[in-house]
């Protein structure tokens, strides 16, 4: 089964070409992961801009896919099991480019169309390289635009525990490197400083919530920017160092602990931790600490498949398709699609 699969839900236009042998689903094998970013577009306004995520979208939306179907040479689209599409949640404008593109395409080629949760991608990116966790497992999401806290109890089960109220962790992360003077996006600017910062030099504050599983990071912002009105700018660089490391170490404490909390609340034995987040150095090292002492075993994507990639959306619409669940020409993206 050879699945074309498209994201286009935030500022990266991604297509790729997954191919499943097995009729579980189990070792996919990625023939293309094509993702052309706009970072470039976007870093002087100190992040996305919606207007021209679109318009960017369009304009790369055939070359990518052209370049995502050149893995399998001549084979045409007629030669697709199915055509997957990231049906929200996101920007409305960036994702009604890809959903349009993948209609007309199974319109016109007659191949089935299925929607995915860009939530539920990154929840499966962890079957993408391996055999993956076992069922149930606890998955963090935690990327520019969600950081969400799932038991998964099997392909398309998936259970809310908690979710930011507020910031996500990402979105935390670009705006503390904005009021820093720091490139967007922000996470690896900070992920690097912070390796040479003091993470004890600024007890910033961290939001526990206790008694639930639900996140908030923009008390932390603000704390940093309270911090930050007592300089005189340009900041000295172990301050900014300092800063840099004392507030990736609130975001990771409450990111762990809410873990291991609901490894302990669930029973799981399995965590995975997905989003562009997920590849910052000084979590993978946190959490590998706590899997480890919990007796859970950890599953991180590589970089690639962390941050937004059109393979993850592969394999939900796999299992949709396997389930029954076409979309057909009915399918409509939406901004706040739940799961
Ligand atoms: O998953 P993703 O590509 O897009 C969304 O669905 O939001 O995540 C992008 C987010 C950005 O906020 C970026 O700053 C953050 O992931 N990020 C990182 C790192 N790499 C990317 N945050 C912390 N450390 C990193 N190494
Ligand atoms: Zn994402």
């Amino acid at each position: 089964m050879l699945i074309l699969a498209i994201d286009t839900s935030c500022d990266d236009t991604s297509a790729s070409l997954v191919e499943f042998e097995e009729a579980s689903g189990a070792k996919p094998r990625i023939l293309s992961n094509i993702i052309s970013s706009q970072t470039e577009i976007h870093a002087k306004y100190g992040g996305i801009v919606p207007e021209l995520a679109s318009r960017r979208h369009n304009e790369l939306i055939w070359p990518v896919v052209d370049e995502a179907m050149a893995a399998v040479g001549e084979t045409p689209l007629e030669g697709l099991s199915a055509i997957a599409v990231c049906a929200g949640p996101g920007l409305i404008g960036s994702l009604l480019v890809g959903c349009s593109f993948a209609k007309a395409v199974s319109f016109s080629k007659k191949i089935p169309l299925v929607g995915v949760n860009h939530l539920e991608g990154h929840i499966l990116s962890v079957f993408l390289e391996g055999a993956g966790p076992r069922f149930p497992y606890v998955c963090l999401i935690v990327s520019g635009g969600h950081t969400s806290l799932y038991l998964v109890e099997g392909f398309m089960h998936y259970r809310l525990l908690g979710r930011s109220r507020d910031d996500a962790a990402g979105e935390a992360y670009d705006k503390v490197a904005k009021l820093l003077g720091l490139g967007y996006p922000g996470g690896p600017e900070i992920d690097r400083l912070a390796k040479e910062g003091d993470p004890k030099a600024i007890a910033f504050p961290r939001a526990y919530l206790p008694g639930t599983l639900d996140f908030s990071f923009s008390g932390l912002k603000t704390a940093v920017a309270n911090f930050l009105k007592g300089h005189q700018r340009p900041y000295g660089q172990q301050m900014v160092r300092d800063v840099a490391a004392s507030f990736q170490a609130a975001v990771l404490d409450v990111l762990i602990r809410k873990c291991q909390w609901a490894a302990k609340k669930t029973g799981a034995e399995n965590l995975a931790v997905a989003g562009g987040v997920a590849s910052n150095s000084a979590l993978k090292h946190g959490m590998s600490e706590m899997a480890r002492k919990m007796e859970m075993e950890l599953f991180i994507p590589s970089p690639a498949f962390c941050t937004d990639n059109a393979a993850m959306i592969a394999i939900g619409g796999f299992h949709r398709l396997k389930a029954g669940e076409i979309s057909g020409a009915g399918l409509n993206p939406q901004a706040s699609l739940k799961l």
